[in-house]
């Protein structure tokens, strides 16, 4: 029987097959019973847009909810199953007292999706907490470790998500501090805490910023930003400073591009609020593609190449899409 597949943008789509797994041996087990390709790897679904109303492959879940601590002098490392809902590991960071996760508060999707997208807000990544990532190999079928250094972890970016879905995120380990340490530089966050700076203080001002800015996914239907933003260089952005000199931008991660406000550019060409069926432009936040009710991939989809090609005609930049389109 075809189950339904739990996606953030509220399409209706079904999967062919579908295999939850709790552990390596279940998953080793799920894909020796000759499951129908390809393999689709799924948390909840907040990264991606089907495509069809059903995935002809199959659906690999992960339900390993489970944590395992151990304590240094002055930080805890936390294993944690994939199949976590990220937002209950950052609360529960924060009511132990271990600092690190708080600025990502709030990001919708499970602890395995957050370690392959290297999720990240409010000036932190995912990769900046990681210390390994368990994965079960497809191609040679065993389990692997790969420490942070091995990840390839850039923006929105790791080995993991461009492997052809060879590796399977089992668990994540997580390093984090137990001495307070806080990462405010980001935008209004500084300005958006009432008093010293605490983590619960910290996780309630980066929610209360999120749901100003943010559709709620239990509301309404998107996958959260579904551009990345682009990085250019030094020269291009002299180019588009001298027609508009307001353009936001913020230092990359190589110390010499620049990374640009893609809600920006979407916002200035007009786009806020602009409708293709039932998919629409977050009205508050132009990176942020929302189903207003019955939409379909294809309106999302018309909606999004609307949106690139504004943004190259008008900047002569080329958004990358930040959802995964399967
Ligand atoms: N802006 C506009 N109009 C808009 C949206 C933004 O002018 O409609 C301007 C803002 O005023 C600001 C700049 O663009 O000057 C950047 O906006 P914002 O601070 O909201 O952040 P962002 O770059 O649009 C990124 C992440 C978000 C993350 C926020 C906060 C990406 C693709 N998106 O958005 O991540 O929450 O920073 O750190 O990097 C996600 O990945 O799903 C996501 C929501």
């Amino acid at each position: 029987m075809a189950t339904f597949i739990q996606n953030s943008f509220g399409l209706k789509v079904s999967a062919g097959h579908y295999v939850d797994y709790s552990s390596a041996e279940d998953l080793r087990k799920a894909l020796r019973d000759s499951t129908p390709k390809p393999w689709l790897p799924i948390g909840r679904g907040s990264n991606l847009l089907f495509s069809g109303e059903v995935f002809q492959g199959t659906v690999l879940h992960c339900t390993d909810d489970t944590v395992e601590t151990s304590f240094g002098s002055n930080y805890v490392r936390v294993r944690v199953g994939a199949g976590l809902r990220w937002d209950a590991f950052v609360e529960m960071c924060v009511e132990k007292g271990w600092y690190g996760a708080e600025n990502l508060s709030l990001i919708p999707g499970d602890v395995g999706a957050a370690a392959v997208q290297n999720i990240g807000a409010y000036g932190i990544e995912a990769a900046s907490i990681i210390s390994s990532v368990e994965v079960y190999d497809t191609f040679e079928d065993c389990e692997r470790v790969f420490f942070a250094d091995e990840c390839e972890y850039a923006y929105r970016s790791s080995i993991f998500k461009h492997c052809d879905k060879r590796y399977i995120v089992l668990k994540v380990i997580f390093k984090l501090s137990l001495e307070p340490h806080f990462s405010l530089n980001y935008g209004n966050l500084e300005s958006a805490l009432t008093g010293e700076p605490s983590l619960q203080g910290v996780r309630n001002a980066v929610i209360a910023i999120r749901r100003a800015k943010l559709p709620d996914p239990e509301q309404i239907g998107s996958a959260g930003s579904f551009f990345m933003n682009p990085v250019v260089s030094a020269e291009k952005l002299a180019e588009l400073q001298s027609s508009y000199p307001d353009i936001p931008h913020y230092p990359a991660a190589d110390g010499i591009s620049v990374k640009l406000a893609a809600g920006w550019l979407i916002d200035r060409c007009g786009c806020k609020s602009m409708r293709k069926g039932d998919a629409a432009v977050y009205e508050k936040q132009a990176l942020v593609l929302v189903n207003q009710g019955n939409a379909t991939a294809s309106d999302i989809l018309a909606l999004a190449d609307f949106i690139i090609n504004s943004v190259k005609d008008r900047f002569g930049l080329t958004l990358r899409m930040e959802v995964e389109v399967v």
